[in-house]
């Protein structure tokens, strides 16, 4: 089991009380789209993803990244058993859509930076370590069900 301290825990509340599913999600899963294009392919009913504009306005893209990010959301409140709350959602990335495990690190990367843009100063290293961690976790959560 996932060891979390205090301040670990305290720390991720902290950000993600403030946390705008819609904006962040929205940013987050654009920039994964631009950043590693090959990411789009899982997408192809989304419309146009034809550049890092049309991908940052595209409603579904944004869509998306909020239902992602609420996701994540939910996740943090069953932070000692992020695995067990992933399981379905696991095999379901694995099994239906066949989307390769080494992109929910990515994505973890990705909403880092954009977690870091959007709280400026109040992302401390120290909070930084501690998203690191949940994102680790939950990268490894989702990629559970790949067997
Ligand atoms: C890392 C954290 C991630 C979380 C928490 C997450 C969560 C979710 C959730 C909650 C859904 C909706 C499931 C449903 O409708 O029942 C979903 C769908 C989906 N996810 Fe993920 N996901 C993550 C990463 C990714 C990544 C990195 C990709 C691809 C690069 C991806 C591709 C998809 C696709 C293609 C769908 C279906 C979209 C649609 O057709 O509506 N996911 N994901």
């Amino acid at each position: 089991m996932v060891h979390w301290t205090d301040s670990q825990i305290k720390a991720i509340n902290k950000i993600w009380t403030k946390v705008n599913a819609k904006e962040i999600g929205g940013e987050a899963l654009a920039r994964l789209l631009s950043v590693y294009p090959w990411t789009q392919r899982y997408f192809s009913t989304f419309g146009n993803l034809g550049s890092c504009d049309a991908i940052s306005h595209n409603a579904k893209v944004i869509s998306h990244g909020e239902k992602v990010v609420t996701s994540i959301g939910e996740a943090i409140k069953h932070i000692d058993d992020i695995k067990g709350y992933f399981a379905q959602l696991s095999q379901y990335h694995y099994e239906k859509l066949h989307v390769d495990p080494a992109n929910f690190s990515r994505f973890g990367s990705v909403l880092i930076i954009v977690l870091a843009r959007h709280f400026g100063e109040e992302f401390t290293p120290e909070t930084q370590a501690a998203f690191n961690k949940l994102f680790h976790v939950v990268a490894d959560a989702l990629g559970k069900g790949y067997h």
